[in-house]
């Protein structure tokens, strides 16, 4: 077993990750020029839900730094030392009026996710660029709010939509004005399965497999969709990769923390840095086009149909349920 692991698993697994890292395009320099050429005529507003740690964090900053802070940047999270220290770190603002905030929210909860955006949406008219990042690693069963969704799926999908659905009027106006009018949620392109669609939610058959399936394949289907009622409007579903977060770290799985001292420190040459994370998912971001969009963990477009477990009837569903499953 042991031989098995160390003469062809491990070997294996090298050369995957050193394959992706070094001969997939395009190279780090040419996105960080690529996003360091982003020079909009207007002063762009940028919501970064889940800002403030892991792949959020590595946008945020990443866009605080080429528009060398003359952006309004939201980060939008649960920890306001983080969100602080991380805005002491953005270039201060030249432009009048522009301002680097941070926005308390726990997405878990549905109610909160509204009460939020209503506010949000009650002060800034338009939004350019609404990004979504927040993750939980956990390998405990189904854990529901008081509102019965699970967690790991509300912070995955479920909050995301809410979030995406009430601030999508201010990302029209950005539309209307003729400025940039994306949202991307940044989750698992690509790495999806197959979702059963008499049970959207998992109330009936959650498993760590089902969950891990389901989650991006809603993400896949809702931005389908999204592109479908916006059209104009640019919907990303992207994958990070491997990204050293704390995700591990903060997990609620005594397992997963654990592995966090062992693994990280093995899986280091192979992930990507939080910074270099958020400067390739801030290329896929500002070079997508209008419509829907999957994209990798470099930020290339990898289309929409490999492995794509969604379907109109599967849209139409989701839709629905989705809806009354985050009513408040
Ligand atoms: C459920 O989630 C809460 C809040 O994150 C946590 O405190 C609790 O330990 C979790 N319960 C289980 C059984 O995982």
């Amino acid at each position: 077993m042991k031989s098995l692991l160390f003469s062809i698993v491990l070997p294996l697994l090298f050369s995957f990750f050193l394959y992706r890292r070094f001969t997939s395009m395009p190279s780090l320099s040419t996105v960080r020029a690529f996003n360091a050429a982003f020079s909009p005529s207007y002063t762009p507003v940028a919501i970064f839900v889940g800002g403030t740690s892991g792949i959020g964090q590595g946008m945020a900053e990443a866009f605080a730094r080429h528009t060398k802070g003359n952006a309004h940047i939201v980060l939008v999270g649960r920890n306001r030392a983080a969100a602080e220290s991380i805005i002491a770190t953005f270039p201060k603002p030249t432009a009048p009026g522009v301002t680097h905030e941070f926005v308390e929210c726990d997405i878990t909860l549905m109610k909160n996710v509204h009460r939020v955006a209503g506010e949000l949406r009650a002060r800034i008219p338009k939004i350019n660029f609404l990004v979504l990042t927040p993750g939980v690693m956990t390998m405990n069963g189904r854990n529901e709010t008081e509102e019965g969704i699970d967690r790991k799926l509300a912070v995955h999908y479920y909050g995301r939509w809410r979030f995406i659905k009430d601030l999508l009027p201010a990302v029209e106006e950005a539309h209307k004005a003729g400025e940039d009018a994306k949202v991307m949620s940044v989750l698992a392109a690509g790495h999806g399965g197959k979702i059963d669609l008499e049970d959207l939610g998992l109330k009936k058959s959650f498993s760590i497999a089902n969950a891990a399936a389901a989650a991006p394949t809603y993400n896949d289907i809702m931005v389908n969709d999204l592109a479908a009622r916006y059209p104009g409007l640019s919907f990303i579903h992207a994958y990070p990769g491997g990204v050293a977060t704390n995700l591990l770290k903060a997990s609620d799985t005594r397992l997963l923390r654990i592995s966090n001292t062992i693994l990280m420190p093995l899986l280091s040459p192979f992930t990507y840095s939080v910074e270099t994370s958020g400067e390739h998912q801030l290329y896929g971001l500002l070079k997508a086009g209008p419509g829907a969009v999957r994209s990798n963990d470099k930020g290339d477009d990898i289309g929409l149909t490999k492995a794509y477990y969604g379907s109109p009837e599967a849209m139409a569903r989701l839709w629905k349920h989705t809806e009354e499953a985050t009513k408040v």
